[in-house]
């Protein structure tokens, strides 16, 4: 997957973007991928985040949050493991940019159905700024309750209406918040527990999706 973009989008606020984004980074990070973490959003979150104690284990960071990312993008993804980008939480020419120039899009959704509408724009925005080419999506049912009811049938729901899963959820788990507050993600600070183990399950499914990648025809931004 070397030189891989990943970007992290939603239009709807709230929806675990950064957190994923930042996870899924210093996940690569600690397994020495060599990744680049790209903040896109004008609001700094992780650059935030970074700004703590642990400062996300060190990792590389960048910030730019106007429509020219992508170049950015373009220029520094070739010389890292991996790329993410985390974006906007609002409809925005940064996101379009952002998208146009992504191997993997993961659209984080929290399993209610106000968010899955959101979440459906946001697709169509993918597909409207693309011209010729579409990255991989995938959609990570976020802030879940294991074997609720709602889980499963917003599950059900998106596959019956064509929209990808990954297979693993991010549950609803307070290891995230608590390892922001040292500027950490739980892969740092408790490797062996089970929010680390959700997004090691996590990553795996984006590298198999990499792995197996088409091959990019045109792009737009
Ligand atoms: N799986 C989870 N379990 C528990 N809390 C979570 C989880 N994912 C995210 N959160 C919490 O939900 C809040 C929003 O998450 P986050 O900032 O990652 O969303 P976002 O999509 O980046 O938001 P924005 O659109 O404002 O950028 C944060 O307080 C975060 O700690
Ligand atoms: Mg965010």
């Amino acid at each position: 997957m070397s030189g891989s973009v990943i970007t992290i989008a939603s239009l709807k606020g709230g929806s675990g973007k950064t957190t994923l984004a930042t996870c899924l980074a210093v996940h690569w990070h600690l397994k020495w991928t060599n990744p680049l973490l790209i903040d896109a959003d004008p609001q700094r979150s992780i650059m935030r985040l970074a700004e703590r104690g642990q400062a996300l284990g060190g990792i590389d960071l960048m910030a730019q949050a106007d429509k020219n990312v992508w170049e950015t993008i373009k220029t520094h993804s070739p010389n890292y493991g991996v790329t993410i980008v985390d974006t906007p939480g609002f409809d925005s020419d940064i996101t379009v940019a952002a998208l146009a120039v992504a191997d993997l899009v993961l659209i984080p959704v929290k399993a209610s159905p106000l968010d899955v509408d959101r979440m459906m724009d946001t697709v169509k925005t993918l597909m409207s700024g693309m011209t010729g080419w579409a990255p991989t999506f995938r959609c990570v049912l976020t802030q879940t309750t294991r074997g609720s009811v709602i889980s499963r049938h917003i599950r059900a729901e998106l596959e019956e209406s064509g929209f990808p899963l990954l297979a693993t959820d991010m549950p609803n788990r307070v290891a995230y918040a608590e390892a922001g507050l040292y500027g950490a993600t739980p892969s740092q600070l408790a490797p062996e527990g089970p929010a680390a183990r959700d997004i090691t399950d996590i990553a795996t499914e984006a590298e198999v999706l990499l792995s197996t990648k088409k091959p990019r025809k045109a792009t737009s931004a």
